[in-house]
Order: structure tokens, then sequence, then C-alpha cells
């Protein structure tokens, strides 16, 4: 299959991630059809896309015109049937090992035998996932970054069984849609995370070890390597517990120290200070 013969994608999930994708592939020209599990989560969805929309029509990146028409070519629904035409279909439900399984199987059941799937999981094996569907050659992982619209990188992450040409229309795909893509292996947080995961833990064991406090640590590495944000502030932006869990995810597979949770982020958990959305965490956000 060409990329020129595809002309609807769809999308699983209307979560953050999902409405980033569906709203760059409709930018691209694709007629997107969405799959949530409620009319309260893809208007949500829709919401939030035509926000993103209109600051692009502010900036003067794209006419009202450009705006409706790229809108009326996303439609939403509950029903997996819809998706029966599709010919590439990306996934962003929730990172769930079963609710992923689930939703492949009902994909499984109405998709077309040259259907492309591409996973934007950021921690579950492509490979384990590939396991699961009646079509493994046709399975890669597209990992986008968030907020879609704004960040620039894929990585595109063949599994083990991954045929050559599923993996070149990934690469295609992800062009098309205004990205730029690497490739990289089948290991635990590919290549952006395998780098940002240690260094976001280090800063921790610093804070652990009394080297500096989390505001010192944040102050070095934004004014000291231009970083937006820094590592302790981060950690409190994405959750305490996401990062606990993601460095078990790295020590499981590594088996190698350095990736191994600091007890500082287990005993945060445990006292429920998981960053931002807790009102607490490195920082306290309770005045907020
Ligand atoms: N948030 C990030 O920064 C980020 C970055 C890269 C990759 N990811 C990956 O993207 C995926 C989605 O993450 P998110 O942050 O958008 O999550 P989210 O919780 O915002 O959205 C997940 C959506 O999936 C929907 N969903 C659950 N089960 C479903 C089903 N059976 N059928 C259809 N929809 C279903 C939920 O209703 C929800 O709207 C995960 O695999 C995650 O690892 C997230």
């Amino acid at each position: 299959m060409k990329l020129d013969d595809i002309t609807t994608v769809g999308m699983a999930g209307a979560g953050s991630m999902g409405a980033g994708i569906a709203q760059v592939a409709a930018m691209a020209g694709f007629r997107v059809n969405v799959v949530d599990v409620s009319e309260a989560v893809w208007s949500r969805a829709e919401k939030t896309i035509a926000k993103s929309l209109e600051r692009i029509v502010k900036k003067g990146a794209m006419t009202e015109q450009e705006m409706k028409e790229t809108l009326a070519r996303i439609s939403f629904s509950t029903d997996v049937s819809t998706l029966q035409d599709v010919r590439f279909m990306f996934e962003a439900v929730f990172e769930d090992i079963n609710v992923k399984k689930e939703l492949f199987a009902k994909l499984d059941a109405v998709c077309g035998d040259d259907t492309i799937y591409a996973t934007n999981t950021s921690s579950i094996a492509i490979t384990e996932m590939a396991a699961l569907v009646k079509r493994p050659a046709n399975f890669v992982g597209m990992h986008f970054f968030n907020p879609v619209p704004v960040m620039k990188l894929v990585e595109v992450i063949p599994a083990l069984q991954t045929a050559e040409a599923t993996k070149n229309l990934a690469l295609e795909m992800a062009q098309k849609i205004g990205k730029t893509a690497i490739t990289c292996k089948d290991t635990p947080g590919f290549v952006v995370n395998r780098l940002f995961v240690p260094y976001i833990i280090d800063a921790v064991r610093l804070l652990e070890e009394g080297v500096a406090s989390a505001e010192d640590i944040d102050t070095a590495m934004k004014l000291g390597c231009n970083m937006p944000m820094g590592p302790l502030e981060f950690q409190d932006f994405a959750g305490v517990d996401i990062g606990y869990h993601v460095s078990n995810i790295f020590y499981d597979y590594m088996k190698e120290e350095r990736y191994a949770p600091p007890g500082l982020l287990r005993n945060m958990i445990k006292a429920g200070y998981v960053g931002r959305k807790a009102g607490k965490g490195f920082y306290d956000y309770s005045e907020n």
C-alpha cells in the first residue's frame, strides 16, 4: 500500500494525544474517524482541537475557511465499526496493555487485511503489542510528543515482527502530517525517554543527597542549560507517580542501578505528594 492510497485515517482514543494526532492528520488533508468511549470525551476533544486551530488562524498560518474544512474532516463515534474502511489506524487509548488488547481485538474484527496499526504507547513494548494482533507485520510504534500540534518529533519504532514496508509507510505518514521522524529499536524509552528519564532520576538523587535544593537544581538546569523547565518542576508537572512507574519499567528491563527509582519518589507517592495534580510534589501548589 502507498501513502497516496490512504485518504482516511482512524484514531482510537481522543485524550490529550488522540485529539492532537487527529488534528495534525486533518490539517494534512486526511479524513479522520475518531473513536472513544463516550460523547462527553470526544466533545472535549472537539473543543480542544477547535481552540488549537483558532490559535493557528490568529497567527495567520491558516484561514477561517481552512479551519472549517479541517474540522469538517474529523468525525467522532463510540462505534469501532466506523473504522472498517480505514487503512491506517493510530492508537492512543489508556496506557494499559489490557485496554489496548481489547481494542485491537475489536479492530482486528472490523479492519481490512492491509490496515496498518500505529501505536503511540510510551512504555509498553511494541513487539509485545504486535504479538496481540492478527497481522503483526502491519504493526508499528509511532511515538508522538505532547502537545502534538506543537512538538515536531515522532519516534518510529518497528517491532521484531514489523514489515519493512510498514515501517516505511509510518515514516512517510509522519512526514505527511508535518513531523520529523527518527527510527529506533524497540527498547524502553526509545531515544528521547531513554536519555531524559535518567536525567530526571539523577535530579531526584541530587535532592535526596542534599547536594542542592529543589529550586537550585531547577534554576541550574534552566539557566545553565537553557531547559524550559527544571527536572523537578517537570516531574511535578508530569506526575511523580508516572516518573516512578517509568523508572521501574526501565529498571526491570535493564537491571541497572542507575535506572532504579530513588527511595524519595516511593516515599512521596506514599505521602500522596504526586505533583501538581495533588497540590504538592517537589513544590507546594496549594495556593494555586
Ligand atoms: N500524555 C503524554 O504526554 C503522552 C506522550 C506520548 C505518548 N503517550 C501515550 O499515548 C497514549 C494515550 O495517552 P494520553 O495522554 O492521550 O491519555 P488520555 O488518558 O488523555 O487519553 C486516553 C483516551 O483513551 C480513551 N479510551 C480508553 N479506552 C478506550 C477504548 N477501548 N476505545 C477508545 N478509546 C478509549 C479514553 O476515554 C481517553 O479519552 C498512551 O499510550 C500514552 O502512553 C502519552
